[in-house]
């Protein structure tokens, strides 16, 4: 499936068409976004659909998308955010000024558009500009399952707990879920992790400040 089928699906519409990259500079930034735990569930799972729970710029989204492009994969990302940041960009002058707000209101989305545009990646990735629990009722009404999700939103540990649990319920059997900051400058993201694979009787492997919990087939 393409982007634009699935923009379909989600929209209702391609939301990239008549979309003008031009007042928004290439701006790429992003953290941990080019794991090799990312690249490795991509090349096992050759997967025809992967949910990415925090977006900001695209960077990690662009990264699966790349490797998607070069495995010659008919492939979606689908890239679910507020796009309105999380507390700690709040906090950081720098994140906060990658906000663009005007007026108060963030114009990320459009930043996050033009990086993924000027790659030529807008077949292959479709934003979806809601909350994670909103996304989450949406696409199990709608019964996608993913192949792969990578959860990388809010870092509490309610939200990251809310988040794996209810993306995890979504995954397809076989799947693989990835989390980022499984580190010790995020304890409540390696507290939620740790304790939902412990719930789920799931092993949690970690490499390098990410976290995978594999989804058996039955
Ligand atoms: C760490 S950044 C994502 C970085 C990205 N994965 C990368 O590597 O380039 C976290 C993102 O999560 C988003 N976010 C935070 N809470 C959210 C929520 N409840 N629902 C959807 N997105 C959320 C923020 O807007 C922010 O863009």
């Amino acid at each position: 499936m393409q982007a634009s089928e699935m923009s379909l699906r989600l929209h209702g519409n391609d939301v990239y068409e008549g979309f003008d990259p031009s007042p928004y500079p290439d701006d790429i930034q992003g953290w941990n976004s080019e794991h090799p735990l990312l690249l490795e569930v991509i090349r096992v799972k050759q997967p025809s659909l992967i949910i990415e729970v925090g977006v900001w710029k695209g960077a990690s989204a662009i990264f699966m998308a790349e490797q998607l492009r070069m495995a010659k994969l008919s492939s979606v990302v689908i890239g679910v955010d507020t796009f309105l940041g999380s507390v700690t960009h709040l906090n950081r002058q720098e994140s906060k000024a990658s906000l663009l707000c005007r007026h108060g209101w963030p114009h990320l989305y459009y930043q996050f558009m033009a990086n993924v545009v000027r790659r030529d990646l807008q077949h292959y990735i479709c934003p979806f500009a809601q909350t994670s629990e909103t996304a989450f009722q949406y696409f199990s009404q709608l019964n996608l399952r993913p192949d792969v999700v990578h959860i990388d939103a809010a870092h509490d540990y309610e939200s990251v707990s809310r988040d794996i649990t209810n993306f995890f319920m979504l995954l397809a059997p076989g799947g693989a879920l990835v989390g980022d900051d499984f580190s010790a400058e995020w304890p409540e993201v390696i507290w939620a992790a740790t304790e939902f694979a412990k719930r789920k009787r799931l092993s949690l492997q970690q490499l390098h400040g990410k976290f995978l919990i594999q989804k058996g087939h039955d």
